[in-house]
């Protein structure tokens, strides 16, 4: 049984307590919404890893309260520094070395020697993780390869009865995934774009790379496979027409047209989009399913600012899909 609590003090005492006897807790972020467990608890991990069905080569991410926190798991220097005062609370993830003494469990790093922190914006997560007193881990609260959940409910489609509760903190803001930097090395590197874009991390320490598509083997980008995120239909994206058997996802103020179709953001802003984006995905699949289509048709997204982040995501829901799902998280 998962039990859906309540995002008041209540419940939040209760997911607390169930978080430090080792259990598994679902709540919201800004982003979407998270699957945590005690950081530091190895069978906790373990079980966050069973729920989710996700190979345990990809490493999850640890929420903590603030930037000391973090660094208190993570070796911090100036980049890091700068970047925290910058966009902390908020939708940037940072990989950094653990420090020698890390608690956090190797399994929660997938026995890597660097560990990734994030502070959320989040009140429901703030107010969580003061009152547990923990690290938590917390990947996407979706099974391994499905689109990440902006609702409670979509936390309840993909894992009821497998977690222990789901705190119910209404829809998340921001909806894509946090950004993923790697400043384990000289070089800074976009792991995963995300919830804060690449022009506005360059503007706090200058260029940055991005990892290349494709080359998902690399150890450094565990994550990084390529089927992910994905609805049941298949896509095809950069659609400039649309078939008889294609539900429709559009984009802006003059988008083709198609009996089932949802647009993105009728003003073109990315922002909204990317909020938009999985419960839109979501809501296309169930319905074209219904209406025997077979495929969602997406228009084209500019590829600036947040609109990296959707098209990254949108090329991964596309991609081919090999048995056994070698999906990240
Ligand atoms: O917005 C988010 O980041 C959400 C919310 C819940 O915080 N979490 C999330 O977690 O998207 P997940 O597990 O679905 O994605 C985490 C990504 C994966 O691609 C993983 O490989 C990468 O971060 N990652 C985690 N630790 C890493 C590490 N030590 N080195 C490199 N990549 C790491
Ligand atoms: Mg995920």
């Amino acid at each position: 049984m998962t039990r859906i609590l309540a995002a008041d003090a209540a419940g939040i005492a209760e997911a607390a307590a169930l978080l430090g006897t080792g259990g598994l807790v679902a709540f919201p972020t800004e982003t979407v919404y998270g699957l945590g467990a005690d950081a530091t608890d190895d069978r906790a991990v373990a079980r966050i890893f069973e729920a989710k069905a996700r190979p345990r080569f990809n490493p999850l991410i640890v929420h903590v309260s603030d930037a000391e926190a973090a660094f208190r798991l993570g070796r911090s220097d100036d980049r890091a520094r700068a970047l925290a005062a910058v966009f902390w609370p908020g939708p940037l993830t940072l990989v950094l070395p653990a420090v020698a003494d890390c608690p956090v469990s190797l399994l929660a790093r997938a026995g890597l020697d660097t560990v990734a922190v994030r502070v959320s914006t989040h009140p429901v997560a703030q107010a969580l993780l003061a009152e547990a007193g923990l690290p938590i881990a917390a990947p996407s609260a979706n099974r391994s390869g499905h689109v990440s959940p902006t609702t409670a409910a979509h936390v309840l489609d993909d894992l009821a009865g497998r977690i222990d509760a789901v705190l119910d903190g209404g829809p998340c803001p921001v909806g894509v995934e946090s950004t993923v930097l790697d400043l384990s090395d000289e070089s800074p590197t976009v792991l995963r774009p995300g919830g804060v874009t690449v022009e506005e991390i360059e503007a706090v320490i200058g260029p940055i790379a991005l990892a290349g598509q494709g080359d998902d083997a690399a150890p450094k980008s565990p994550g990084r496979v390529e089927s992910h995120y994905a609805p049941s239909l298949p896509l095809r994206l950069d659609a400039r027409s649309i078939g008889p058997d294609e539900a429709l996802l559009a984009f802006g103020p003059s988008p083709l047209s198609a009996p089932v179709a949802i647009n993105l953001s009728p003003k073109g802003d990315l922002t909204e989009a990317a909020a938009r984006l999985y419960a839109a995905l979501r809501a296309l699949d169930a319905e074209a399913r219904q209406r025997g289509l077979t495929r969602i048709a997406v228009m084209p997204i500019p590829a600036r600012g947040f609109g990296l982040a959707i098209a990254d995501r949108l090329r991964r829901a596309a991609a081919p899909r090999c048995p056994p799902d070698p999906d990240g998280g």
